[in-house]
């Protein structure tokens, strides 16, 4: 995907729960690409979030595509009712996924893009036999289940890597990056093979959120030329 522009994806979970439909808007008249959907079960990770009927409701406002980060064990289990939820992408984590292979397929023949997710932990080198059945990596550079945490260096290198492993095998792998990300990593991380960036609380917290995202959609490396 590295020549085109990078996709910027907001993390609901940084929206106000209690005016979701505004937020959705703001997003939906934003450059944003996609809505990012972090679905927790306080198992996988030490938090709960919202689960289907919330993202359901999502959906109905939503005019771009959801993608869905599913941070729960077992998750086979949900596919279905994810798809049916209204999920364009939805991506696993590794470290839940004991039959990865027939778990990416699974989502594949429900008709949506498959993604894996990496803990700061995991290797890259582990998707080597699967790189090419996956369509999005999302490497996390914070440890998941929280919004606002501080991001961590060492992703610029599992990036790197990704992209290696990735080139020749799967030249249209959609590497995202997860956490942590502001304006003052956000163009080193597309300078080091970024596809799409997902950001809450930097984009939630702004004076000016549909700025915010402007400015993350339009960091660049090199700059463009005027
Ligand atoms: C963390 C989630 C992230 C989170 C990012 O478990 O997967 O998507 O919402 O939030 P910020 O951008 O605040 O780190
Ligand atoms: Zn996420």
């Amino acid at each position: 995907m590295s020549n085109n522009k990078h996709l910027i994806a907001p993390s609901i979970l940084a929206a106000d729960f209690a005016n979701l439909s505004s937020d959705i808007k703001m997003v939906n008249d934003s450059e944003a690409d996609w809505f990012h959907i972090d679905i927790m079960d306080g198992v996988f990770v030490p938090n709960i979030s919202f689960g289907f009927p919330v993202m359901q409701a999502i959906a109905k406002h939503a005019v771009k595509p959801l993608d869905v980060h599913l941070m729960i064990v077992d998750p086979d289990r949900y596919l279905k009712v994810c798809k049916d939820s209204g999920a364009a992408n939805i991506t696993v984590h590794y470290e839940a996924c004991p039959h990865l292979h027939r778990t990416l397929s699974a989502i594949k023949e429900l008709g949506c893009r498959a993604g894996v997710a990496l803990n700061p932990h995991t290797p890259v080198q582990l998707l080597k036999d699967v790189i090419q059945d996956i369509d999005l990596v999302c490497i996390m550079s914070v440890n998941p289940g929280f919004g606002g945490q501080k991001f961590i260096q060492n992703t610029y290198t599992k990036i790197k890597e990704l992209r290696q492993l990735a080139a020749g095998v799967n030249d249209n792998l959609i590497i995202e990056v997860d956490g942590g990300v502001t304006l003052d990593n956000a163009a080193q991380l597309v300078k080091a093979g970024a596809d799409a960036l997902v950001a809450g609380s930097f984009v939630f917290s702004a004076l000016s959120p549909i700025n915010t995202i402007k400015e993350l959609k339009m960091v660049d490396y090199p700059p463009q030329m005027a």
